[in-house]
């Protein structure tokens, strides 16, 4: 049985393993030092030996890559730095005939400020019907040099920027994110309706879904009021924000959903910043989202209670719609984990760990490119920067760059086969040479034979059936569950703890005499 037929015929994704392929980090085929299409498809091999059942790329999409494609100004064509249509056609069938599904990343918030109908929009006149698709708006003060409210944007610095007009005051224009990413107004139809037209056009090309980025944001509150606080995490929101998580934004849900499910098969996984589990729960009603991501386990620190009460609230905030739990170690915007974790041989002990705590869970796990190598976040050198965020905050937040660097794949020397050529995007650091996959593959201990070994065992569904988590009583520090025939336990104490009865299946570091080391997990059938 594969992990695509589910034993109680629950769609595919139920519990999937997804792997997140950040396309520029990934492979490159082509010599000019980003990863691309073309670097996946040759990898594909890589990916089914691993073990994992569908990629969510992140988007690749035609951009001026100011975030990194997360500013699209085509959004029915790819992008020339990853490869074209036909790059992606190819990935599709070759991901297809491994039985690995393909999901890409789609951006409905916002669009690039390259995009046809922004350059439009500029062009026009103050309230037009192309303005009409963005937020313009007159400025407040004298002449109005003052933003039209005090929001600010997440990437640091004001959410709004002004535009100069042919004649008369500029108006300004809002942005959430990067000032070359403006929002579109979802209250607008045609909006709608050409996302709808992004949809089909990739599914009708084979696309299984879609992660769906800022599925929280898309609705503004009515008259755009002031927010409360503007001395703000960047790069964060609480839920009390009232940029984000409007009632409208269900509906926007629903549209899109009703697209969806003209293609049966097709999943939706939402990036959705909601903290309460009642409203993020709304998001997961059988008439919206498929899946959510949710955090939670991933902003835990290496804490046996922290670590329960994340999965504890992360299984119950999607129980009340009967939805499946996401979960997720690591991604694009956030910290290695091994850095997390305290950084060094600890940290990758205890993200060993981890690993198998995640892929015990019921539901759908999110896999980030190079987790399973036991990646560090990178520290760079300034020069090296390039999120938005570091310009935005006055060179104060030094960005998301660090977790992003290309994945070392073979030899001795950067840049260790991901590239021919030596200038790669990112700089890899030449002490990646012991995370290769190359050397990882042949050594029992690595990060990658515990990702794969727990992947088999996760694949073969044998001991890893039910889709409850029942706790087991343990001393303070540990951390054990019970899930259909297997038992996960995690040491996050400081000294060997006994390991219950069992036969031991797999661990993440050597267990001797029945002991479990600090910072190791096991799992026991
Ligand atoms: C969330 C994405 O994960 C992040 O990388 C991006 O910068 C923002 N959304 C804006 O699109």
């Amino acid at each position: 049985m594969t992990a695509h037929d589910h034993p109680d015929h629950a769609p595919w994704w139920t519990d999937c393993v997804f792997y997140q392929v950040y396309p520029r980090s990934f492979a490159d085929s082509n010599s000019d030092g980003v990863g691309d299409l073309d670097g996946v498809t040759a990898h594909l091999d890589y990916l089914r030996w691993l073990g994992v059942d569908a990629l969510w790329l992140n988007p690749v999409m035609v951009s001026p890559m100011a975030d990194h494609g997360y500013d699209v100004a085509d959004p029915r064509d790819i992008d020339p730095l990853f490869g074209d249509l036909a790059a992606l056609d190819r990935l599709v069938a070759a991901a297809h005939e491994r039985g690995i599904k393909l999901t890409m990343d789609l951006v409905p918030n916002h669009t690039s400020s390259a995009h046809p109908w922004f350059v439009e929009a500029l062009a026009a006149k103050p309230g037009s019907p192309a303005r009409d698709r963005y937020f313009f708006r007159d400025g407040k003060g004298r002449d109005g040099q003052l933003p039209p409210n005090n929001w600010v944007s997440i990437f640091g610095g004001p959410a709004w920027t002004r535009v100069i007009e042919a004649e008369g005051p500029g108006q300004w224009y809002l942005h959430l994110f990067d000032v070359s990413q403006p929002d579109l107004n979802w209250d607008n139809p045609e909006v709608f309706a050409d996302f709808e037209r992004t949809l089909r056009f990739w599914m009708d090309r084979g696309v299984d879904g879609f992660r769906i980025d800022v599925s929280h944001g898309m609705a503004k509150p009515p008259g755009l009021p002031d927010m409360p606080v503007t001395d703000v995490k960047l790069l964060a929101h609480q839920d009390d924000d009232p940029r984000f998580n409007r009632p409208g934004v269900h509906a926007i849900h629903r549209a899109i959903r009703r697209v969806i499910d003209d293609y049966p098969d097709a999943v939706s996984v939402g990036e959705v910043w909601v903290h309460d589990n009642a409203a993020f729960a709304e998001y997961l009603r059988p008439d919206e989202l498929h899946l959510a991501f949710n955090f939670r386990l991933l902003q835990a620190d290496f804490d046996a209670e922290e670590i329960r009460s994340a999965i504890d609230n992360s299984l119950a905030a999607v129980a009340s719609v009967g939805a499946s739990a996401t979960w997720a170690l690591e991604n694009h915007d956030v910290e290695r984990a091994v850095t997390r974790y305290g950084g060094g041989a600890v940290g990758l002990d205890r993200a060993n760990a981890m690993a198998l705590v995640l892929l015990a869970l019921p539901g759908a796990v999110f896999v980030y490119n190079g987790q399973e190598l036991g990646l560090p976040n990178v520290e760079l050198p300034d020069s090296a920067l390039q999120d938005p965020v570091w310009e935005r905050s006055g060179h104060t937040e030094r960005g998301r760059d660090g977790c992003r660097v290309p994945l070392p794949w073979s030899g001795d020397t950067p840049p260790f086969g991901f590239s021919d050529n030596p200038h790669t995007w990112l700089p890899i650091p030449a002490d990646w040479a012991q995370h290769t996959v190359e050397r990882q593959r042949s050594e029992p201990g690595s990060t990658l034979s515990v990702y794969r070994q727990a992947l088999a065992i996760r694949q073969s569904r044998e001991e890893l059936a039910g889709r409850r988590v029942d706790w087991l009583e343990t001393p303070a520090g540990m951390l054990a569950f019970r899930r259909g025939g297997l038992v996960c336990v995690l040491n996050a104490g400081d000294s060997p703890v006994d390991l219950p009865e069992g036969r031991l299946l797999l661990s993440s570091a050597p267990v001797a005499g029945g002991l479990l080391p600090p910072n190791a997990a096991a799992w026991l059938a």
